[in-house]
């Protein structure tokens, strides 16, 4: 498929995927949203792609946010289901993916951005990056899972805080909040994603697909993340890879887990 909005390489079994709309800071137009759901089904089942590292294209900005200028019209119904659907084919699906997603949040990552950012397993951040969501100030709130995500993240003052007064809080205060994991100046931010992705590429995918089911689990209240991980836990025990894995160690040797 060709896609307009976005482009993905890869390479030693990581995709880079990269938000490509610079001349509106990546903004999320519906047209780039089922681009990134189509990517995203193409990589969930490509061999060679272990892990993802999302990005924005250019200097600026990781994403801008939703379109505005696509939704300002809209009505009530309309806008419930721009939530549903972003909801369900994109963030949802980054949230559950089976593989990993790293956020390299480089610039702006504004509502929709932000949400995006934190749908993501986890995130870094170069120094520029501005971190915010600025819905209330367009009379909105924000509908791709920020107000959960957020409040899960940073906890419910500081959610409070960033979601009433609209603001933007720079990459340090983000890495004090726990909202990004690293910061690092921009050049360097790629290279720092691509550090992390190589030492879960040690790992066995088996397992990791496992956790980010169980992690998962903690902010899902249909689910009891306990029974949940003791269910997965034992199902490890029939894998290839914890024969690996456990071999391995023993045998005093590096695992090569066969991914099964
Ligand atoms: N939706 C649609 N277009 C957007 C956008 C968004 N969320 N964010 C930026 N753009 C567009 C601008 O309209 C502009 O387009 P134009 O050149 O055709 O006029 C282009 O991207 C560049 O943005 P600009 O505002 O000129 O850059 P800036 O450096 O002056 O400001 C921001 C950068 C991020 C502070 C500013 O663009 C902004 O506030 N964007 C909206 C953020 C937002 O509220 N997001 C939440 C949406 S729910």
């Amino acid at each position: 498929m060709k896609y307009k909005n976005l482009y993905f390489h890869t390479e030693n079994l990581i995709s880079t995927l990269v938000i490509n709309r610079p001349q509106k800071l990546n903004a999320l137009n519906r047209e780039t949203l089922a681009e990134l759901h189509q990517a995203l089904e193409v990589l969930e089942q490509d061999a060679k792609t272990n892990i993802i590292i999302l990005t924005g294209s250019g200097q600026k900005a990781f994403v801008a946010g939703a379109d505005i200028a696509e939704f300002a019209h809209f009505k009530v119904e309309e806008g419930k289901k721009l939530s549903a659907d972003g909801h369900q084919q994109v963030f949802d699906k980054i949230a559950y993916f089976s593989k990993p997603i790293i956020a390299a949040v480089n610039g702006y990552a504004l509502g929709g951005g932000l949400e995006l950012a934190m749908a993501a397993h986890f995130r870094i951040a170069s120094e520029n990056a501005r971190l915010g969501l600025p819905e209330t100030s367009l009379g909105l709130i924000p509908g791709y899972g920020g107000t959960q995500r957020l409040t899960q993240l940073v906890g419910k003052g500081r959610a409070f805080e960033m979601i009433m007064t609209a603001g933007m809080i720079t990459a340090d205060q983000a890495l004090d909040y726990g909202l990004v994991n690293h910061v690092v100046p921009l050049e360097e931010l790629m290279g720092k994603a691509e550090e992390i992705a190589h030492k879960i590429l040690k790992n066995s995918t088996v397992a990791i697909a496992k956790a980010i089911r169980a992690v998962n689990a903690c902010t899902n209240e249909s689910v009891n993340g306990f029974e949940l991980e003791i269910e997965l836990f034992g199902e490890s025990f029939g894998t290839a890879d914890f024969q690996e894995g456990t071999s391995a160690f023993l045998e005093k040797r590096k695992a090569k887990f066969p991914g099964k």
